[in-house]
């Protein structure tokens, strides 16, 4: 979703709505997949209607930029932009629990153990900031722009684009995402999360 423009459609689940049974249930990712995802793609065309120089702009440029534009098109950005943005690194980002690899490998492995001790460390640190979100928000690994990890928590729909950084591993805990199954748990939710998060492969040096 990042390097894509106007007009933004559904990117389709890279998986099975059950795929990631048990952890997160099928009638939770057809509710937040199909329907709120698909709402913040709906209300981020009709933001960028009235604008059609801001539709050649790519999503990672607008939320990067969008301080600088008309009030409504900011607000606009910020709210459905960064749920796009969000959510489609969010439902990328995670995997069937048997298929793939769920913990960090080569250079980002070595850089977490680096930044936080080791990866049961990093989960604890990411665990607690998750909870630390008050209300609605995500939490994010990215790279800070000295290449350094950082775990940022973020409010509504905010993104970390405009820190100058990049994401890595993101999770959604706003109450849409896990409570038709989780209720109000979401240190059961977060812990399962474990289970089908997949973390890329970073193919360049951060230092
Ligand atoms: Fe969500």
């Amino acid at each position: 979703m990042p390097y894509h423009t106007y007009p933004f459609e559904l990117p389709p689940l890279p998986y099975a709505h059950a795929a990631l049974h048990p952890y997160i249930d099928e009638e939770t990712m057809r509710c937040h997949h199909d329907k709120h995802f698909q709402t913040y793609i709906t209300n981020l065309n009709k933001t960028l209607e009235p604008y059609p120089k801001l539709q050649k702009l790519t999503l990672e440029r607008l939320l990067t930029y969008s301080g600088i534009l008309p009030y409504e098109a900011y607000v606009g950005i910020e709210r459905n932009g960064g749920g796009v943005y969000n959510h489609g690194l969010f439902f990328e980002g995670l995997s069937k629990p048997s298929e793939e690899a769920h913990a960090p490998r080569g250079y980002l492995a070595a850089l977490i153990n680096r930044t936080f001790g080791d990866f049961d460390k990093f989960k604890e640190c990411f665990g607690a900031a998750a909870l630390d979100v008050f209300g609605s928000g995500w939490v994010c690994l990215g790279l800070t722009p000295l290449k350094r990890l950082k775990i940022y928590t973020l409010t509504n729909q905010e993104t970390i684009l405009k820190q100058g950084a990049r994401p890595i591993l993101i999770f959604d805990v706003w109450e849409h995402a896990y409570y038709l199954k989780y209720k109000n748990a979401r240190a059961e939710y977060v812990e399962a999360l474990w289970k089908v998060a997949k973390f890329p492969e970073m193919r360049f040096r951060a230092d």
